[in-house]
């Protein structure tokens, strides 16, 4: 209890999967919360529980893709809370097709909420961070990064460049006080993965050395490592949360 106590911190996609269980392991940690979402119901009961814990909350309906929502969400942020000095950037979609199935569409859409949507989201955070001398940006990228993944070009090259912007920002950031790192999550039981077929999810299953999916806890635990000043000295870094996984 205690790691994040009175820190400030954004979590996109904050309203399911991954990003809930972050901000209720956050809050359980001391951080007061904005939660970041599309989806308005989901994160105002997110921001119920996290309520219920005993910390500041409130959700902000923003769109990750879309930069001036994102500016004006930074602005009521510091309006409301005054600081931030943590940014999670959870927010993530899936549109899989294989190469000659892709539509232009499919691959635009993801880009640009996985990958345009980390860069808006960092860019407009960045300017109080440095400000203060202080801040943690953790991203999620995933293990298909760093091995592809069948039917994912899209998803594949917007959490590749994750990888590279974090590389990018350590540098730039890391002399500000700012630490930078991603997370490369395995298979984790989430809605992301719901849609899945039995078959698909067995073999994936049989990839990890545990023979099973990791929770959305698992890698809330690695956000919270991350974003808490145990890892000052840690930057630049992509750390996988997969079970060890053989892809
Ligand atoms: N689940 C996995 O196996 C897995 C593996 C590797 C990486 N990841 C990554 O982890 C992150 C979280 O995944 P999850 O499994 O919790 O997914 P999820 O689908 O359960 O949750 C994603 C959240 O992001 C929100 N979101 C989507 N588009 C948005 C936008 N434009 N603006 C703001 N919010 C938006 C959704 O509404 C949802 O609440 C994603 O970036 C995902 O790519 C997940």
């Amino acid at each position: 209890m205690g790691r994040l106590k009175d820190k400030v911190a954004i979590i996109t996609g904050g309203a399911n999967g991954i990003g809930k269980a972050t901000a209720i392991r956050f809050a359980q940690e001391g951080a007061n919360i904005a939660v970041w979402d599309v989806q308005e119901e989901k994160g105002a009961e997110v921001i119920k529980l996290l309520i219920a814990i005993g910390v500041k909350a409130i959700f902000y309906k923003v769109n990750t893709a879309d930069a001036s929502m994102v500016q004006e969400a930074v602005a009521a942020v510091m309006q409301d809370f005054g600081k931030i000095d943590v940014l999670i950037n959870n927010a993530g979609i899936l549109r899989d097709a294989t190469l000659l199935k892709m539509t232009e569409q499919q691959f635009d859409t993801v880009l640009d909420v996985n990958l345009k949507g980390v860069f808006n989201c960092t860019k407009a955070v960045a300017p109080f961070m440095i400000e203060r001398g202080y801040g943690r940006i953790v991203q999620a990228s995933s293990v298909v990064a760093l091995y592809g993944n069948f039917g994912q070009t899209n998803y594949v090259a917007s959490k590749a460049g994750i990888i590279g912007m974090t590389k990018v920002w350590s540098r730039e950031l890391g002399r500000k006080g700012i630490t930078v790192n991603a997370v490369a999550p395995g298979f984790i039981a989430t809605e992301m993965i719901g849609s899945i077929p039995e078959n698909i999810m067995k073999a994936m299953k049989e990839k990890v050395p545990a023979n099973r999916l990791g929770t959305a806890e698992e890698v809330a635990n690695v956000y919270l490592f991350l974003a808490s000043d145990e890892a000052a000295f840690v930057n630049g870094a992509v750390i996988s949360v997969d079970g060890g996984a053989v892809v």
